[in-house]
C-alpha cells in the first residue's frame, strides 16, 4: 500500500445525480444502494455516479474503463470541478475541489491539470506552436517563455518541426498530438485524458499509447485516463478501475483484473482479452512501404531499416514477393546486386480483420506477412516479432490466470 501522502487524487463516496432536485429522493435511494435504472424509473433523475471512491497515487496512470454511460466522463469532470458533485468529497493534492470557485478555481485548473479530449479542438487560424502555448498565454506568460515551453512540449510529442504549420496541414493523429502538447506545455502535475485516443485509427492509436507511456516514463505525471477499450486500459494502466451504471465494479492492476475478475461482468470483458481473440491484425500492422520498382538489392536492403522485410508489388498493387533482410544479405554475400536474387514468393497473407490467434502459427515462420484488402492489394506489413510480442504479453497474463484458477 502506498503511504497516504502519495495520493494525489481522491474521490471519497462521491455521488452525482442529474435532474432538477439532485439532493432529494434520488440521492437517498442511490445511497440506499438502489441501482441506477431503478432510481431513474422512480424519480426521473439520472445517477451519474453512485458511491464512487478511488485513490490515484502520484505518478500513476489510472485508467477508468466502462461502457458508454457508465459514468467515466462524469468521474473525470469532478476532478477539475467541471461538474459539481451531489455528495461526497473530491481531493486533489490536499485541496477540497468542491470548495473552490472563481479565480482560485481557475488557477487550480490551469496550474494543476491539463486536459485532453477525444476530439481536440485546435484554433484553425493559429499555428501549431500558438495552439500549444494558448493556455500559457491565458496565464499571462510572455511570448518568449511561452514559445520555449511549447517547443519543449512539441518536441516531446514529435512535432517540433511542425511548430509553424497550421492545424489544417496536420493529420488527425498529429492534431491529437498537439492536444497532448498543449496539455503538457503548462507542465501540470495531472493529465486528465477523456477518450483522448479513441477517435484515432488503431495503428496510430497504439503508437500514441506507446509514445505517451515513453514520454511519461520521463515526466512521471499523474494521468487519469478514460477509455471504453479494455485492451487500451490494460496496456497503459498501472491501475484499472471498471465502472458500470455509475458504480465502481473493480479496481486493480491489469494483472489483478485479468486474474481475479471481481464479478461476472468483469470476467466477460476479460474473456475477450485473455483468449487473444480481440486483437486484430490492423491494430499492429505497419505501413506497407513496399520496395520501389527498379531498386537495386543494396538499396532495397538499406530501405528495410529494422523491418523484418518488405514486399514487392505487381502493377495491380498485389504483393508478388518479399525481401527479408536475411535473404537479402545472403544474396548480396554471394555477390548479387539484382533485387530478384533476394526475393521469395512463399509468404503468407491475411486481411486486416484476421485475429492474432489465426495468424499466430504463420508468424512462427519468421517471415513478414502481407496484409491485403478484399481485392488482394497490400495495405499493411505485419512483422512476426510484433505478433509474438503481443501474444506473449497476453500469454503471460493467461498463465497467471490459469495458475490462479487451477493451482
Ligand atoms: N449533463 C448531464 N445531464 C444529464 N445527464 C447526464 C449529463 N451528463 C451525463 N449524464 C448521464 O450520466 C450518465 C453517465 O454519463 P457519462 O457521460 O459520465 O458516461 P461515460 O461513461 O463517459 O459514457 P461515454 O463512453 O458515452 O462517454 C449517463 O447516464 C448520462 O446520460
Ligand atoms: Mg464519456
Amino acid at each position: 500500500m502506498a503511504a497516504q501522502d502519495d495520493v494525489i487524487i481522491e474521490l471519497d463516496k462521491v455521488y452525482k445525480i442529474f435532474g432538477p432536485q439532485p439532493r432529494g429522493r434520488a440521492l437517498q435511494l442511490a445511497k440506499s444502494g438502489m441501482r441506477k435504472n431503478d432510481v431513474q424509473a422512480q424519480t426521473e433523475h439520472v445517477v451519474g455516479m453512485t458511491n464512487v471512491s478511488f485513490q490515484v497515487n502520484r505518478g500513476e496512470t489510472f485508467v477508468i474503463m466502462g461502457l458508454s454511460g457508465s459514468g467515466k466522463s462524469t468521474a473525470i469532470r469532478t476532478v477539475n470541478k467541471l461538474h459539481d458533485i451531489t455528495d461526497g468529497h473530491v481531493w486533489v493534492d490536499g485541496v477540497d475541489v468542491q470548495a473552490l470557485s472563481g479565480p482560485p478555481l481557475q488557477q487550480f485548473r490551469r496550474e494543476k491539470m491539463g486536459m485532453v479530449f477525444q476530439h481536440f479542438a485546435l484554433f484553425p487560424h493559429r499555428s501549431v506552436i500558438d495552439n500549444t502555448g494558448y493556455g500559457l498565454k491565458v496565464q499571462g506568460v510572455d511570448k518568449t517563455a511561452r514559445d520555449e515551453a511549447s517547443m519543449r512540449a512539441l518536441n516531446l510529442v514529435g512535432l517540433g518541426s511542425f511548430a509553424k504549420s497550421m492545424p489544417r496541414e496536420l493529420s488527425g493523429g498529429m492534431q491529437q498530438r498537439v492536444g497532448l502538447a498543449r496539455a503538457l506545455a503548462a507542465d501540470p502535475d495531472v493529465l486528465l485524458m477523456d477518450e483522448a485516443f479513441s477517435a484515432l485509427d488503431p495503428l496510430i492509436r497504439r503508437q500514441m499509447q506507446d509514445e505517451m507511456m515513453a514520454i511519461n516514463a520521463e515526466l512521471k505525471k499523474t494521468i487519469l485516463f478514460i477509455t471504453h477499450d479494455l485492451n487500451e486500459a490494460l496496456r497503459i494502466g498501472d491501475k484499472v478501475c471498471i465502472m458500470k451504471d455509475g458504480a465502481i465494479v473493480q479496481i486493480g492492476t491489469p494483472e489483478e483484473i485479468l486474474t481475479r475478475p471481481a464479478t461476472g461482468y468483469v470476467a466477460e470483458f476479460v474473456q475477450d482479452v485473455d483468449q487473444g481473440r480481440v486483437i486484430q491484425v490492423h491494430e499492429i500492422m505497419q505501413e506497407p512501404q513496399p520496395v520501389a520498382a527498379g531498386t537495386s538489392l543494396q538499396e532495397a536492403l538499406q530501405s528495410l531499416g529494422d523491418r523484418a522485410g518488405a514486399f514487392v508489388l505487381g502493377d495491380d498493387g498485389k504483393p508478388k514477393a518479399v525481401l527479408t533482410s536475411a535473404d537479402g544479405i545472403r544474396a548480396a554475400g554471394m555477390g548479387s546486386t539484382e533485387l530478384q536474387a533476394g526475393l521469395r514468393e512463399d509468404f503468407n497473407s491475411c486481411t486486416p480483420q484476421t485475429t492474432l490467434n489465426e495468424i499466430y502459427s504463420a508468424a512462427g515462420r519468421g517471415l513478414p506477412i502481407a496484409v491485403c484488402d478484399d481485392d488482394g492489394r497490400l495495405v499493411g506489413n505485419l512483422d512476426p516479432r510484433h505478433i509474438m510480442e503481443e501474444m506473449g504479453r497476453v500469454e503471460n497474463l493467461i498463465d497467471d490466470f490459469e495458475r490462479e484458477v487451477f493451482m
